[in-house]
């Protein structure tokens, strides 16, 4: 069958959109936004973190810590792209590290994973690292109850 002219116009509208994309955002960043890595609830967790950025944009970590160590890691946001592939990326940096390690992961830790960002979507990986530490941070005041 042949490919209509609504299909072609949707096929080519979405293939300008990626070459954008490409344009402005490193090979990481695109491929963290087309693939999130540990996007989603972890029913199973001892660690939760929710914080909305300056952009009005929410952002969770569930994170299962196992002695000291963080060994499965989930994420959730109503963002854009940038901030999933943020949230993905600070996800890979955490995951298995020692809570120690955990705690060193900024903004600028992500950044440089990334490969860098768009001025305009550098809060994107301030939230994502934030909302980390948040997580982090509700561990260990579940720990200490
Ligand atoms: Fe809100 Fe990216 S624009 S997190």
């Amino acid at each position: 069958m042949s490919e209509s002219t609504l299909d072609k116009f949707a096929r080519e509208l979405q293939e300008e959109i990626l070459e954008d994309v490409r344009r402005n955002y490193s090979e990481t960043v695109v491929d963290h936004w087309m693939q999130p890595r540990h996007l989603g609830f972890l029913p199973q967790h001892n660690g939760y973190g929710r914080l909305t950025g300056s952009c009005g944009d929410t952002m969770e970590f569930f994170l299962d810590i196992e002695n000291e160590r963080i060994t499965r890691i989930g994420f959730d946001t109503d963002g854009c792209g940038t901030s999933i592939a943020s949230a993905s990326i600070t996800a890979e940096l955490a995951l298995g590290k020692p809570l120690k390690e955990a705690k060193m992961i900024t903004n600028l830790t992500v950044l440089e994973k990334a490969g860098g960002l768009p001025e305009e979507d550098q809060h994107c990986a301030l939230l994502a690292a934030n909302t980390l530490q948040e997580a982090i941070k509700n561990y260990e005041e579940r720990s200490k109850g």
